[in-house]
């Protein structure tokens, strides 16, 4: 193919510049209305740049909430079974099932469901690779003018998604909020449980145990928001990703043990946590067949989604996800959570220690704590960097409530999580 010389690019650049070239295209201008990039990317780069700068330095990371054990060895024989599987010609799969294997659908449905007495069928399933992108994703199915109502600080996904579809209005930089947002503050008041907000929203995200804040909610209390979303004809979309970090018995481990959230409730799970498959991606979104708007089921619509924009997890990804719910499994990864809850008491009683206030940490794998000597959540988080080379998280880049509060992750390794605290307690 003949290349464009680079003085025509050049010149066709100046004159696009001048605007004497006509565009033919148009960006999605919502896009334009971010503010700064992802928030674990601008950490990323903060972090590259002192390593660049400082490279004999050993930089703790517990930034990000990503895992650092192996997959469990129940895991990874599934993985090379399946792999060999695809091998010979009898064995080999293509293109997987829209919805996801039955083989997982069903372990799924019995295991965090119908096991804990949660009314879901493995057809209200849907496998796809990540939280991440079910969560971000699944707005799409609702109309543009709906009204979102999200925790602040909140995992950022939530927001962006909607602002990348043009659901939030505009942006007040002063006040780091978005006009068509219902903001529901998460504070130290308030034991970071967000309270019924005055304006109805159409669309609440909750996530349980919380992601940033490490907080909770009990049944009880979930059972509230569930009775507020049927009464108020709202749809919950509830963020279950960290269940498997709950250590007590009054939290409930899906939104589903709650009555009547059969008409009300989307649920998110990801494998990323319990499992350590942030690097394999699989996770699944749950849509009962009783959540309707009018005649419309919602489950339709994320079914046609799914059929049209995504061809399925991988066979060997979904075949790791099943051995999840096997007998080894589980054993492997109760352990491989209580490796992850003890460094979060670590850091907690750390940080205790050292004179922080300190919550989270008992139901979920973060550790939220208040910036000392009244320090910007920014400022805490080049401090931290600098002097005790550990990486953590901005409280305020999850929204304005979480300014002046850093987050703290238990997914580093033991050993790195022992230093980051001796670190600390010396500053
Ligand atoms: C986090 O650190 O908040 C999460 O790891 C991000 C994610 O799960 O996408």
């Amino acid at each position: 193919m003949e290349q464009v010389k680079p003085e025509i690019t050049a010149v066709l650049k100046e004159k696009r510049k001048n605007r004497e070239v006509r565009f033919m295209f148009k960006v999605n201008e919502n896009y334009l209305k971010l503010p700064g990039s992802y928030l674990f990317s601008t950490i990323g780069k903060k972090v590259a740049a002192y390593q660049a700068a400082n490279p004999d330095r050993q930089i703790i990371r517990l930034g990000i909430g990503d895992v650092t054990q192996p997959l469990a060895p129940a895991i990874i024989d599934s993985l090379h079974k399946a792999v060999d599987e695809m091998s010979h010609a009898e064995t080999f799969r293509g293109y997987a099932p829209d919805l996801g294997y039955e083989f997982l659908r069903s372990a799924i449905a019995r295991n965090d469901y119908q096991d804990r007495g949660a009314d879901i069928a493995e057809d209200e399933i849907f496998v796809s690779d990540g939280a991440k992108s079910d969560s971000g994703n699944i707005q799409e199915i609702f109309s543009l003018d709906n009204k979102i109502a999200v925790c602040d600080p909140v995992y950022p996904v939530y927001v962006d998604s909607n602002v990348m579809a043009g659901r939030t209005g505009s942006y007040d930089a002063r006040t780091q909020t978005w006009s068509d947002v219902i903001y529901m503050p998460c504070t130290a008041d308030n034991g970071f449980s967000p309270e019924i907000p005055k304006e109805t929203p159409d669309l609440i995200y909750l996530c349980f145990p919380n992601n940033p804040t490490g907080a909770t909610i009990t049944k009880d209390q979930l059972q509230v928001w569930v009775d507020y979303a049927n009464r108020v004809g709202a749809v919950i979309i509830y963020d279950a990703a960290y269940e498997a970090y709950i250590s007590e018995e009054h939290v409930p481990h899906t939104i589903f043990e709650c009555q009547g959230a059969r008409t009300c409730a989307i649920e998110l799970k990801s494998f990323s946590k319990n499992a350590g498959f942030t690097g394999v991606r699989l996770s699944y979104t749950v849509i009962p067949k009783d959540l309707k708007c009018g005649d419309t089921a919602l489950h339709s619509l994320w079914a046609r989604r799914h059929g049209t924009k995504y061809n399925g997890a991988p066979y060997i990804i979904q075949r790791a996800g099943e051995a999840v719910y096997s007998p080894e499994g589980k054993e492997q990864l109760k352990e491989q959570v209580a490796y992850y809850m003890n460094n979060a008491r670590v850091i907690y009683e750390g940080l205790q220690e050292a004179g922080y206030t300190v919550s989270g940490g008992v139901n979920a794998p973060y550790i939220w704590l208040k910036t000392p000597a009244g320090m910007s959540s920014w400022e805490f988080f080049d401090y931290l960097l600098e002097n005790a080379n550990v990486v953590g998280t901005p409280g305020s880049g999850f929204g304005p409530s979480g300014e002046g509060y850093f987050r703290l992750t238990a997914f580093g390794s033991y050993e790195n999580t022992v230093t980051a605290l001796e670190r600390i307690k010396k500053l």
